[in-house]
């Protein structure tokens, strides 16, 4: 269109030649004839034509601007609306987050895995009850590893249940209130309020649907009589940091679902009661190179995985309470 209202007929200059060259003569010369007929019908002028031009070039300018807007738009609709809206979701469903601990932005922010930690793991490393010195050329690896009866001297195995810890948080004031981070996974309980104050029938599973929660015991008087029941597993190394809270995880059936935990250290997890399937997989940008793998722990035995690059699942057998407990070190 520009060439078609700017070039004067006959007098070919040097941009003329170089839209030629880039455009081609054949394209040009029937440019040239259109422009020509155009002229011979008397019913358009030079004038007219690039009037005709100006006025297409503006549309199409105004087109774009609109455009532009509508997209900052549309943008600026997507930031405020989707905040809103998963505020009023969790309000109406009544959890903290409709987007548990916001999984999907963990996952779309994650580094690419090199796929190293990976290559050539088919199954834990399965270790049998063993010294902080035999251990200690494993403490850090990224190898997923099983110690067998490696808690089982725990009291907390005996002593450690559900009316246990219900008990122990009825007789902290406001424990219930103060709890850092609770996960319901599946179920509908969405408090710990919730949990301990479901009828024993429920509890127990005699009656009702499945339930599996887990949470933060970060209360210092809770967290005090718990480890009384409970030390720092022995094998670990001597120097490992642990942070001040553990986790527990407990009820039946479905647990977590396949996800990475966003946590500074490598994980420990004590199996308590029942027994409990893990299923890791590698990042999905490895499932060239590497395989995922199941594997069950029965009570007693501890759990070593780095969590933060093995996703991982859980489900427990059918009917069966499964209680653990987990921390961190590093
Ligand atoms: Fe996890």
């Amino acid at each position: 269109m520009f060439l078609f209202m700017s070039r004067p007929v006959g007098t070919p200059s040097n941009s003329i030649r170089a839209v030629r060259d880039r455009l081609g003569d054949d394209f040009v010369d029937k440019l040239d004839e259109l422009h020509l007929n155009a002229l011979r019908t008397g019913l358009v002028s030079t004038g007219d034509l690039q009037e005709a031009y100006r006025k297409a070039r503006d549309i199409n300018s105004n087109q774009n601007r609109l455009n532009l807007l509508w997209l900052l738009g549309i943008i600026f609709f997507i930031m405020i609306a989707t905040p809103v809206f998963y505020e009023t979701i969790s309000f109406l469903l009544g959890v903290r987050c409709f987007l548990p601990n916001n999984h999907l932005v963990w996952e779309a922010t994650r580094p690419i895995s090199d796929c190293e930690f990976c290559k050539g793991v088919s199954a834990p490393l399965i270790l049998h009850n063993l010294t902080r010195e035999e251990f200690a050329r494993f403490a850090y690896s990224s190898r997923p590893i099983i110690v067998k009866k490696g808690v089982a001297h725990w009291p907390a195995q005996r002593y450690l249940n559900y009316s246990f810890i219900k008990q122990l948080y009825d007789s902290v004031p406001d424990s219930m209130e103060t709890v850092c981070q609770f996960q319901h996974f599946n179920s509908n309980l969405k408090s710990l309020r919730d949990v301990f104050s479901m009828p024993p029938s429920r509890a127990n599973l005699s009656e009702g649907v499945p339930w599996f929660v887990g949470w933060s015991v970060c209360q210092s008087q809770i967290l005090a009589e718990l480890r009384k029941l409970y030390p720092r597993p022995h094998f670990l190394p001597v120097d490992a940091e642990m942070p001040n809270t553990d986790f527990i995880l407990m009820g039946y059936e479905q647990g977590a679902v396949m996800h990475l935990d966003y946590i500074p250290r490598l994980m420990w997890q004590a199996q308590l009661q029942g027994n409990k399937s893990w299923i890791l997989s590698p990042a999905p940008e490895c499932d060239h190179q590497c395989q995922s793998f199941f594997f069950y722990v029965e009570p007693g035995d501890a759990v070593l995985v780095d969590t933060r690059i093995w996703y991982h699942a859980n489900t427990m057998p059918r009917g069966q309470f499964s209680l653990s407990v987990q921390s961190e070190y590093g």
